[in-house]
């Protein structure tokens, strides 16, 4: 459930015209609705009331400050990968005692950084980082708080590139070589063993992926685990089962929060473990849009264009997973209904939102939506061919914020240096 709506006619976010957004911000802008935020939030928390755990937000879904400090208003902790994520959530607020650390290649500072705001844990993906972990951290006469990732080879039924829990992904450590793992996590000084972590994918829309990696992590922590650990003095307190439950971009109908949690609940039973989640898109994916302004028709004898002023620089998913967004006119019409290409200014034959869709004829100056925007839209965005940044609109009931400005052409040069040699 969203709060972008029709009203006589006309997108509303909340309250608030879309039109009227777009007229007082320009265009493209991304939009993102409180209450839905709010909510998505909130449903997604309450369902695991039952038992004892921590929501991470994954800042990689949209990393916005207004948002994340959403987020922590509510409670959540975050899911980071980067210094900059962690440099975000701290300053929206966030809590580091509820910050996990992911990724394959944290670097030196990052780690020092994270260390030093004593984060809750490190999700280590290989020996190596472990090795470097224990050196960084006695360097800085630290320990550090660590989850083996887990690979347990399950197939998420996802995009290729978004798929990260099968033996030929990069990510997590192979299933049977990892108490190996532990066992040098548990005998390095300046590294406390605390959890397990695990994370198959993005974009799951069937619960089966997400119950078969847990019970193939729950036999392994059952069975190897616990006993191999505790002999090393080594306790797993956490169970962080990373993010991924899908949204409805199209025509899919992923699980529902409450039967998600459902089928993790019955999974962890018997478990005395703190468990984690990592969502993103979940929570901030239908919670916000893309507004573009049509420039310009186009046809020829085998196509139709809409060029509108977005591009793939804004939203990169469509050109870079071919993935569905809906696009809705901002404002309804009865327009005959033709089959066009939907494409940016970008000069790349990649660079479009929508292939051969059927959609009412637009005119130039009309408003389209990009529906599902908020998760990995602006996250994605970049400046190619030069363009300036478009701006974040948060909309509250019937006021709205602008929490990113749109960015100037000084912004697109600011670092840049043209040395005095060739001045
Ligand atoms: N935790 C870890 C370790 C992750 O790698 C990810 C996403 C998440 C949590 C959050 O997953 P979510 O709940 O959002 O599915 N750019 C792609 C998605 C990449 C996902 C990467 N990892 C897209 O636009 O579809």
């Amino acid at each position: 459930m969203n709060h972008f709506e029709y009203r006589d006619g006309e997108m509303f976010a909340e309250a608030v015209p879309v039109k009227r957004i777009a007229k007082e911000v320009g265009t493209p802008a991304y939009i993102y609705s409180l209450a839905t935020l709010q909510r998505h939030y909130r449903v997604f928390d309450q369902a695991f009331a039952k038992v004892r755990h921590i929501v991470c937000f994954s800042v990689k879904a949209n990393s916005n400050l207004a948002l994340l400090r959403t987020f922590a208003k509510e409670g959540s902790g975050f899911d980071i990968v980067s210094g900059g994520e962690l440099f975000r959530a701290l300053k929206a607020g966030g809590d580091p005692k509820k910050i996990v650390f992911s990724g394959v290649g944290k670097k030196k500072d990052e780690i020092e950084y994270a260390l030093n705001s004593e984060i809750l844990m490190f999700n280590v993906e290989s020996e190596d980082e472990l090795v470097a972990l224990n050196e960084i951290a006695r360097g800085i006469g630290k320990k550090a708080p660590i989850s083996l990732r887990i690979n347990p080879d399950v197939d998420p039924q996802t995009h290729p590139y978004i798929s990260t829990g099968m033996k030929k992904a990069k990510f997590g450590v192979e299933i049977k070589k990892s108490l190996e793992t532990y066992k040098k996590a548990a005998s390095l000084p300046n590294v406390d063993v605390v959890g397990v972590d695990c994370h198959i994918g993005s974009q799951i829309t069937s619960l089966s992926p997400f119950v078969d990696a847990l019970a193939r992590v729950r036999e392994y922590l059952d069975r190897v685990l616990v006993g191999s650990l505790q002999k090393e003095g080594a306790q797993i307190r956490y169970l962080d089962l990373g993010g991924g439950l899908g949204i409805n971009y199209k025509d899919e109908t992923p699980p529902q929060p409450e039967a998600y949690a459902k089928a993790i609940i019955e999974g962890l039973e018997g478990l005395d473990i703190t468990l984690i989640l990592e969502p993103g898109r979940v929570i901030v994916g239908n919670a916000g849009i893309l507004v573009t302004e049509v420039l310009y028709l186009k046809e020829n004898d085998a196509k139709k264009f809409v060029i509108v002023d977005g591009g793939m620089n804004d939203l990169i998913r469509p050109a870079l997973y071919g993935s569905y967004q809906s696009i809705l006119p901002v404002v309804e019409t009865q327009a005959e209904k033709v089959v066009a290409d939907v494409v940016g200014p970008i000069c790349e034959s990649g660079d479009f939102f929508a292939k051969d869709r059927e959609i009412g004829r637009p005119q130039r100056g009309d408003l389209l939506a990009v529906m599902s925007a908020g998760a990995y839209g602006f996250t994605m965005a970049s400046n190619y061919n030069s363009h300036p940044k478009a701006p974040e609109v948060l909309v509250d009931g019937d006021k709205y914020y602008v929490v990113r400005k749109r960015e100037s052409f000084e912004d697109l040069i600011n670092g840049e240096v043209i040395p005095a040699a060739l001045q």
